[in-house]
Formats: C-alpha cells, structure tokens, sequence
C-alpha cells in the first residue's frame, strides 16, 4: 500500500484552491439517478470515495463521464434497485443511494454499508425512518431489502428521525422527492451539504424547504430535469489547510471558501491565536489568508467539543487536536459524536505529542510540543490527515503508511500540499 514520506519544517506558503465538498457531492452523485437525462455536476473532487460513488450508480445503469471536476452522470438507463454489493461495503456513505432508489422505483436490495472504522455507525436510524414512511425491510445475511406500496408513496406524511444524522436526512429528503405527498422530516441534520443537496435537487425541480433547519418539508414532484449545478467549497478542507498553515508557521491564501459554513471554526481559530483574515469577494465567498505570526495558544475555555452544525465539525476534530500540540497549554477535546474517533492519538504520541486518552471521547492534549518524524499509520480519513499536518510540523522525515484513507476524501494532498512548500513524496 502507498505511503507519505514526509520532512517537517517547512513554511507553508502561497494559494491553495479549495476542492469541491466531498460530502455534498456524494449525495448529488446519487441523487442523479433520479433525474432522467444528462446532469453535469462541476467542482466534484476526485476522491477515491466519488469513484466509488460512481461505481454505484454505473452498476445501476447509469453512465458517467468524469473530465477534470465535472462529471456528467446519464441516468435515463438506470434500471436496477440492487447497487454493487463490493463498492457499497466500501463506502459508508453509499448508504445514500437508498433513498434515490425508494423514490425511483420504490424498493432497494443492499449489503451492510462500510466505510472508515470511526465507530459502531449502524444504519438504523435511515432504517427507522423508511419503515414509519411505511416501508418494509428484511434484513438476512448481512443484506437488506426494503419494499414499499402505495402507501409509501402517497399522502403527507411527518418523519422524526431518531437522531441529527446527516445521512439519514439526505435519504428521507431524497426518498420523498418523487412522492406524491408532502413529508415533513423533524430532527434534520442541518449541515451545509445538505442545504446543497436540497438546492442541486430544487435545481432539477424539487420542492424541497427547510433544508439547512432542523425541519425539512418536501412536496413531492412527478419529475426532475436534467441541470448543471457546482458543488459547495469543502468547510473540511479549509480547516485543514487553514491548520496545516498555521502550524508551520505559514501565509496561505485558500480562496474559494464559504464563511459562514465556517463559523464555530474561525472562533476557536481566533481562539487559539490563529492569523488569519477573511476577505469578502461577493455576498458569499471569500479567501481566507492565514499569516500565522503570534504564538498559538490553547483556548480559555480549555475545551472544544465536536457536535452537529452549527457546531464544530467531528471531521475537524483530528486536524484541530494537532493544532493544540502546537498551542501553548492545556485543552481537552470531547468526541460527542464518534465512539473511535482518537485512534490516530497513539500515532501523535510517538511522535512527542503529549496528549493523555481520558475516555473513549475525551483527550487532554498539553502543549505546546515538538514533534518528532517517525514511521506511522492512518488509521482512518480525518486521522490520516491530521498525521501529515503533524508530519509538517515535525523534525525530520516522518513515514504514514496506509495512504489510501487520505485519497478517500482529499483531492491529490500531496501534490497541493507540496504546491505550498511541503516536501511530501508518495511512494507505491
Ligand atoms: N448513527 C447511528 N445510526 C444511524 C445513523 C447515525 O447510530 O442510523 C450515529 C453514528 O454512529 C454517529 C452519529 O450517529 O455516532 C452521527 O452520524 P451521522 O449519521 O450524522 O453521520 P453520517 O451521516 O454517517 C456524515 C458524514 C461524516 C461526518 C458525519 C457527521 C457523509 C458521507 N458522511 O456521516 O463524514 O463525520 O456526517 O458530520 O456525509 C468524513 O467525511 O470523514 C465523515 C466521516
């Protein structure tokens, strides 16, 4: 398997273009098929997570073609409700393909949904809210069916979900598109890639409202139309460069970013001491320029927690406990969403960080510390990344192996890190 060979101490400097979110596009690649015709989507990261994402909807009959960061997706043969088992139990995230699939044809066969080992992330709150719309599921050998009548398909309906999850509202916001009826889903996630699902699917003729709130309303359409539509900037990806700047001591201009899906970050940022600046280029997006001068330092509230947006991101959490072995003095970070979300903690501890493992969700990281390179392993996405920003701010040569969990979510790192100044090399 790849790996990063990676030499600390070197500045991060120059402009990073910030990639389409992965978490946005995943569900417009699935969502397509329900669009009869041509859907050109534009800014989609090349992702191993997309390609796989693709996988699943060519196995349906779909046809794509994927030239740079667009991809157009040709659904009008789409013709099976039963997605390749193998790229399903890959991706996590596939498990958004089921509710596309209750829209069109108003049954789906699945295995179990994979994905990164973050925690025990069963699907029963998706599951949950199919059967209260009243589908029926069957659940053997590790595979599901789910099988719905007239009375899925008809008449308005109230979903509650038993929990904010983000993929759990994409898929009754999906599965209730083409119904004839109005849902209204309680207890939605509200995170910004789901208000971009919701406008790419009212884009194509959907009624949907809400999206972004914790209440969804779909009135349901006979039929989508083909459209062209660009995916939102990844709020992840920004954190993470604004991170890896900062740590080396660096002037990184991101361009490209969305501020207000970045709130609770840029406040822990200016928190912990972070130079950064924001500047507006129209109503919505902005560069972000760090020029990191001040010494960083741990927040007073000597605490941060992950939760659902509005609130800071679990995705970031990693790349934010890197950042406070670089600041000066104690912070203790609170998991509240993940059950394994600190297996990489071990991998920064040999590396001098000092953090102590207070419960499956809590760490106390104390710093700052200097960080030595040695020879690593990802152990997931989001942990994968936050060891390379170790790795920057190292001394010496640090080894990641497992490369491929990066490669899941963020575009060509290496080559764009390097593009800022890092000696980052991947070796086959
Ligand atoms: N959960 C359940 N049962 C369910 C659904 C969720 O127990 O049916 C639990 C999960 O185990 C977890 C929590 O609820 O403890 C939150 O999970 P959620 O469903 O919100 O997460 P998700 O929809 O599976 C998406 C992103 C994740 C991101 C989370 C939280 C996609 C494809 N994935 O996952 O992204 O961490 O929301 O914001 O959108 C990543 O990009 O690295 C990543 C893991």
């Amino acid at each position: 398997m790849a790996k990063f060979i990676v030499t600390g101490g070197q500045k991060l400097e120059g402009d990073f273009v910030v990639a389409g979110a992965k978490n946005a596009a995943l569900k417009m690649i699935a969502a397509s098929i329900m669009i009869p015709g041509r859907t050109t989507i534009y800014n989609v990261p090349r992702i191993i997570d997309v390609l796989k994402m693709i996988e699943i909807i060519e196995s349906l009959g779909g046809k794509s073609q994927f030239v740079g960061n667009t991809l157009t997706v040709d659904a009008s043969e789409i013709n099976s409700s039963q997605p390749n088992n193998n790229a399903i139990q890959q991706l996590r995230g596939s498990v958004v393909i089921i509710g596309p699939l209750l829209s069109l044809f108003g049954k789906a066969e699945f295995a179990q949904p994979g994905g990164c080992l973050i925690g025990a992330r069963p699907i029963d709150t998706h599951l949950n809210a199919f059967k209260s719309m009243g589908a029926e599921i069957k659940y053997s050998g590790e595979h599901f069916q789910i099988a719905t009548d007239d009375d899925f398909k008809t008449g308005d309906k109230v979903v509650v979900l038993e929990e904010m999850s983000v993929t759990a509202t994409e898929n009754v916001m999906m599965a209730s598109v083409l119904r004839s009826g109005k849902t209204r889903i309680e207890i939605c996630a509200a995170e910004p890639e789901i208000a971009d699902l919701a406008e790419f699917l009212n884009k194509a003729g959907a009624k949907i409202s809400g999206a972004g709130t914790n209440t969804i309303v779909v009135d349901g359409v006979e039929k989508l139309q083909p459209i062209e539509y660009a995916v939102m900037p990844d709020r992840i990806e920004v954190g993470t460069i604004a991170i890896a700047a900062a740590i080396t001591g660096g002037k990184v201009r991101i361009k490209n970013i969305i501020p207000a899906h970045l709130q609770i970050v840029l406040n822990k940022f200016r928190a912990c001491h972070l130079d950064f600046e924001i500047e507006m280029i129209d109503e919505k997006f902005a560069d972000m320029i760090i020029n990191q001068k001040t010494k960083l330092q741990a927040p007073e509230t000597k605490w941060v927690d992950t939760r659902p947006y509005p609130g800071f991101p679990t995705d970031l959490q990693p790349p934010f406990v890197v950042l406070m072995t670089q600041a000066a003095g104690r912070t203790k970070v609170f998991e509240t969403i993940f059950e394994s979300r600190f297996d990489y903690v071990k991998w920064l501890s040999v590396m001098g960080a000092k953090i102590e493992i207070e419960s499956p969700h809590i760490v106390e990281i104390e710093g700052k510390t200097k960080l030595h390179g040695e020879m690593i392993e990802s152990t997931d996405l989001r942990g994968g990344a936050a060891l390379i920003l170790a790795a920057l701010c190292a001394d010496g040569e640090t080894v990641i192996n497992n490369t491929n969990y990066v490669d899941r979510g963020y575009e060509n790192f290496d080559e764009r890190l390097k593009k800022l100044g890092a000696k980052i090399e991947r070796v086959e």
